[in-house]
């Protein structure tokens, strides 16, 4: 029976160690680093609030004070540029106040994504739900997350999102094994493995950072055994439900063919950098001929 209960709640994962970007990580999460003027993890929430999804909570570390900083007023900051008459920079500083309810819960021992979405099951109670990964960035010009929750609330179950990737690269995702489903522009899991060498990658399908999740899976989390690199491991958990019978299993998944950046990656984070940023309407126009220039002379 599809679960058809509306969704409303999204859990943004930010706890991990950040390890592939120290040491600028050592005291501040990868999810704050700027993505041109922009903390990653500002254009995730964003995100959320696009598909209707204004109740966030955030999984935070040891540097949960940046994040919860980040997302509240600064009266003395604003005090100062209202009084400057800097409307501009007002409403940049306001900005990230205002994109939802957001909550935070503090994942103290970082023992992978897993028990990451594990801290969420009290918040999220027996609701289905979405998960955003606070490094992984998803263009606002392209649609991924609303399409999800459509195909969540008519099969039920869980839905994950994937995307091609190089057949050399599949050892650095979770990889899907999947089906057609007749009719439908989204797929069933058959199975899921967290980073496989590439000769046992059952395809080229690459899991990336964006869940609607429902609320059985918090069962299935508790009960899974820590797996690649000692973390728990949602890939499990999702694998375990692809191959169950009964309410809250299956899974399907939508594949994406738009733009994505992990910004946890650095090489990822540069392009996710520059591919904004010569969008951008202030910033465009100056770096484009820069850009052309200095990728001539490499
Ligand atoms: P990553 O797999 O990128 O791990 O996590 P990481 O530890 O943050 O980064 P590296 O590999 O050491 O550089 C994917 C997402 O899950 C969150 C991370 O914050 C990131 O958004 N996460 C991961 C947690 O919240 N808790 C964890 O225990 C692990």
């Amino acid at each position: 029976m599809p679960q058809t209960a509306r969704i409303t709640k999204a859990v943004i994962p930010a706890a991990g160690l950040g390890t592939r970007f120290l040491p600028a990580t050592k005291a501040m999460p990868k999810e704050m680093l700027p993505v041109v003027d922009e903390p990653a993890i500002q254009y995730v929430v964003a995100e959320a609030a696009k598909a209707g999804l204004d109740n966030v909570l955030m999984i935070t570390g040891r540097s949960k004070r940046a994040l919860e900083d980040h997302f509240d007023r600064v009266p003395h900051l604003e005090a100062v540029l209202e009084a400057k008459g800097d409307e501009r920079r007002l409403a940049a500083v306001q900005e990230s106040n205002n994109l939802g309810d957001i909550h935070y819960v503090r994942q103290s021992d970082p023992q992978g994504l897993g028990h990451a979405v594990l801290c969420a099951k009290r918040h999220v109670g027996n609701e289905p739900f979405a998960v955003l990964l606070g490094d992984d960035l998803i263009d606002a010009r392209d649609e991924l997350l609303s399409e999800m929750i459509r195909v969540q609330q008519a099969v039920g179950g869980s839905v994950i999102a994937l995307m091609e990737v190089d057949p050399a690269q599949v050892s650095a995702y979770g990889c899907a094994d999947v089906e057609a489903v007749e009719g439908e522009d989204f797929v069933r899991v058959r199975g899921l493995v967290e980073k496989p060498a590439p000769e046992d990658a059952p395809s080229n399908l690459a899991v990336i950072g964006r869940y609607v999740l429902h609320p059985a899976v918090f069962d299935v989390l508790e009960r899974t055994a820590p797996g690649r690199g000692g973390e728990i491991q949602l890939t499990d958990a999702l694998e375990t439900l692809a191959g169950a019978e009964g309410e809250g299993s299956g899974v399907h998944a939508v594949v994406f063919r738009g733009r994505r950046y992990d910004t946890g990656d650095k090489v990822s984070y540069l392009k996710a950098v520059v591919s904004l940023a010569v969008e951008r309407e202030d910033l465009g126009d100056e770096l484009r001929p820069w850009l052309k220039e200095f990728a001539a002379g490499l």
